[in-house]
């Protein structure tokens, strides 16, 4: 469906001007010419995108009125690109303070306007997902959360009470064993669960990119900042923020993270104003924080900022008793997603779960399961679909042949086969299976003749 765009001005030339624009772009189009006609279209029809003019009547530079409306349209969450007279920097500025996502100067460029709608309608279709996975979070659709053994009742309790404070969590744990899913659990048990949960992966940003990710920057705040950014700690407000791998920080930018921990104040980049945030921080690593402290590349003090309460989960191998729950609870899931129908695990099956080690913890078990119930071919998962890898990855599929032949072309056939029989005829979800590309899959059916769904 094509997104909606209000177009906003008291201009009808300009109305026009840029109704014909867009539309021959394909987007449907919606007109207002006074404030008031602006905000019934905008609650009417709740439009993707609004392109505002800052003045109506005629006589009047002030922008006052389109600053207004910019702020009366802010709750609603459409995103607002300014219209502004040639030269009015200061008053964009001052629109994309009160929450303008963008600016366009009269008489615009073409490119430059169709550019800027372009990537403000993907960035919100991306924040509607974002809206979405939260949504599936909210407390009508409870997490797969599964903590039967004693270690994971006790965390349990300890959630329930400190979930719904404030207080800032801290999250330990081995690789796969469940830190960002209890990190939304916290959440979801708060009394921000209606507010949104911010995830950022510390890892993964980069040195000088770290402020303006986490406070957000204006546009001109440096060279590549062409437009104005919201940083997460404005967006976790009065939800949670989620700082994933903490332990991955540099040293050298953890002043910053402290500053903003100890006293709730920040900048945006470019703007002298300080901010406060209300976030609530849940942090999470699968590092040992207190031996990155001794050896100096993690600080005390935000350390102790970060742990107000520490959680640690126990590696699988430590939680027996939630080894085949989990397992269940994954073939459920997986015979949705693959329209399976239902399967059991046999004893057998079961016995080789808790057997196993879980050096990749649940996340590990998950993938096992994933393929288990895509081999299973009857409705019982047996011993031999449980590929395990007791060096700790996931066994490859092509491990697995059940066929008596030691030709390695027979061989070939039958795995092939059986994967395709797996995946239900989906050339591309058995090439996966398989660990093989697409084409080349192709080119194997192709040599031993199996017939396929193109
Ligand atoms: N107690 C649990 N109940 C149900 N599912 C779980 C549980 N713990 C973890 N999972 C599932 O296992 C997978 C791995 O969990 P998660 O991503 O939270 O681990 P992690 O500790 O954050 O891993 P990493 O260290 O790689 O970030 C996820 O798909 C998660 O939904
Ligand atoms: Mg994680």
């Amino acid at each position: 469906m094509s997104a909606t765009i209000l177009i906003c001005d008291d201009d009808a030339d300009i109305r026009l001007a840029l109704s014909l624009l867009l539309s021959s772009k394909g987007y449907q189009i919606l007109e207002a010419q006074s404030p008031k006609e602006v905000m019934i279209n905008a609650n009417r029809h709740q439009p993707d995108l609004i392109l505002l003019d800052m003045n109506f009547s005629r006589d009047t530079t002030s922008g006052m009125e389109g600053l207004e409306l910019v702020s009366q349209l802010q709750p609603m969450g459409i995103p607002v690109i300014l219209i502004t007279a040639w030269g009015s920097i200061e008053l964009a500025v001052k629109g994309l303070q009160q929450g303008a996502i963008d600016f366009i100067e009269k008489p615009w460029h073409k490119e430059k306007l169709l550019k800027s709608i372009e990537q403000q309608l993907a960035m919100r279709q991306l924040s509607d997902e974002n809206t979405g996975l939260r949504q599936l979070l909210t407390p009508d659709s409870p997490l797969p959360w599964v903590a039967e053994s004693a270690s994971m009742r006790q965390i349990e309790q300890l959630l329930l009470q400190v979930a719904p404070t404030d207080a800032n969590i801290l999250i330990l744990g081995e690789n796969g064993s469940g830190k960002s899913l209890l990190a939304k659990r916290i959440h979801q048990l708060s009394s921000r669960c209606n507010a949104p949960l911010i995830e950022v992966n510390m890892a993964a940003i980069p040195v000088n990119l770290f402020e303006s990710e986490l406070f957000g920057h204006q546009k001109g705040a440096f060279t590549d900042a062409k437009e104005s950014r919201v940083g997460r700690f404005q967006l976790a407000n009065d939800g949670s923020l989620f700082l994933d791998e903490i332990g991955t920080m540099p040293l050298e930018l953890q002043p910053k993270l402290l500053r903003v921990l100890e006293t709730g104040q920040f900048e945006v980049l470019g703007s002298s104003q300080t901010q406060v945030s209300r976030a609530r921080i849940i942090s999470a690593t699968n590092a040992k924080l207190s031996e990155l402290v001794s050896e100096g590349r993690f600080r005390q003090d935000l350390l102790y900022r970060l742990n107000t309460f520490v959680i640690t989960l126990p590696p699988l191998r430590e939680r027996q008793q939630d080894i085949i729950l989990l397992a269940q609870s994954f073939v459920t899931s997986y015979c949705q997603k693959y329209h399976k129908g239902t399967l059991s695990l046999s004893g057998d099956a079961q016995s080789l779960l808790l057997s196993h080690a879980w050096p990749g913890n649940v996340r590990e078990l998950q993938h096992v399961i994933e393929r288990a119930v895509l081999l299973c071919t009857s409705e019982v998962i047996n011993a031999p679909q449980i590929l395990i890898d007791q060096q700790g990855g996931v066994v490859p599929v092509a491990q697995y042949n059940d066929n008596g032949s030691l030709s390695i072309s027979d061989s070939e056939v039958a795995l092939i086969n059986k994967a395709l029989l797996a995946a239900n005829g989906q050339v591309a979800a058995a090439a996966e299976l398989l660990g093989i590309s697409r084409n080349s899959l192709y080119r194997r059916l192709e040599k031993h003749g199996i017939s396929h769904e193109s």
